[in-house]
């Protein structure tokens, strides 16, 4: 199994797993957050093998950066890969501004809020309309020369708008949705990134706790819950993903003594596509149980069933 990666041309090596944060913290999207258990999760990560934060401004406007800045005053900083976001402009609606003057204050806004004096990756977080993406990006790049940002990268760009940043070869890493059940951006973005030397790095890997297992198939969602309306959540698609978590992933977890989120992230994790990948967590057992995919490697044929299950869902 990989035990570190390069991030892109820059040098920065992390771990192959990481900490998704937008659950520390982050009030503003979600419900019944608790800022000690926040900490307390990324506490947990860090104890138990995980390398990578994976923050943003918008996790909470500042707050989710802030906890984190309490949760690691004890460890060792240069352990810890932190990769931050921004663009949501909290004076324009908190509408994305890629504009290089706002880019650079917030990135010193970060770092104050994460109490350091460098970020190892930052990345826009979304495109705006109108900043040509080269610009942007060469104000990253001003930045990494003044040492407070390490890596440079961005996240939800189209692959025009990627292309467009990349136009002076400054991109280190993209951060896009992707996983087992939505494999898009291997088509749209990857062949683009392996050809320019670009990591990846995807979000939703869990596709927000459904591929963790924890849902019965016969489940049924109140019209007031976040997975109302969802189509991962809702009928023949939802019976497939359930059933292939019953049928392949549940079998193979038992035969390794694992939980079903620990193979799944283990399936990321021996993909050379995937640099670090980055499962939320919203407790400090999630966040304990997760880190130990690192212990887990499938076989090739295990990889393979896998892969199959959860191709040629129903939309
Ligand atoms: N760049 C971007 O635009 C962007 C967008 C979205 C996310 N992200 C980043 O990507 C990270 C990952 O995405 P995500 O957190 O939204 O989705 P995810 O990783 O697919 O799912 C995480 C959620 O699954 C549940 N979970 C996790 N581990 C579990 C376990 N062992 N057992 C049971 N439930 C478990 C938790 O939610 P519950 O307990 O509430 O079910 C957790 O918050 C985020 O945290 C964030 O850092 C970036």
């Amino acid at each position: 199994m990989t035990t570190t990666v390069k991030i892109g041309h820059s040098d920065v090596v992390s771990g192959p797993l990481g900490l998704g944060t937008n659950k520390v913290g982050g009030h503003n999207l979600f419900k019944a957050l608790d800022d000690q258990t926040g900490i307390q999760t990324v506490k947990a990560a860090l104890d138990h093998g995980i390398t990578m934060l994976d923050t943003a401004f918008m996790y909470g406007l500042g707050n989710s950066e802030n906890l984190i800045g309490q949760a690691i005053a004890d460890y060792d900083r240069h352990q810890i890969v932190i990769a931050t976001k921004a663009a949501q402009d909290p004076d324009r609606e908190l509408k994305p501004n890629n504009q290089p003057a706002f880019l650079t204050r917030q990135v010193d806004n970060a770092l104050e809020r994460l109490g350091t004096d460098y970020i190892d990756i930052f990345y826009i977080h979304f495109p705006d309309q109108d900043t040509p993406k080269y610009e942007a990006v060469g104000a990253l790049e001003r930045l990494k020369e003044a040492g407070k940002i390490r890596a440079i990268g961005v996240s939800n760009f189209s692959l025009e708008q990627l292309k467009e940043a990349n136009q002076d070869g400054y991109v280190d890493i993209v951060e896009d949705a992707y996983n087992l059940i939505d494999r898009q951006a291997a088509d749209t973005l990857m062949p683009y990134l392996q050809q320019h030397g670009i990591s990846f790095v995807p979000y939703f890997p869990l596709a927000s706790g459904l591929l963790t297992g924890k849902y019965r198939a016969d489940q049924v969602f109140s019209a007031d819950s976040w997975q109302a309306g969802k189509p991962n959540f809702q009928g023949a698609r939802f019976a497939a993903i359930t059933a292939a978590l019953t049928d392949t992933v549940k079998p193979i977890a038992d035969h390794h003594q694992a939980t079903a989120a620990q193979v799944i992230l283990a399936w990321y994790i021996q993909d050379p596509a995937i640099a670090v990948v980055i499962p939320g967590a919203r407790t400090p057992e999630q966040a304990t149980q997760n880190a130990g995919a690192l212990d887990v490697t499938l076989s090739v044929d295990e990889v393979k069933q896998i892969s199959e299950a959860f191709k040629r869902l129903p939309a």
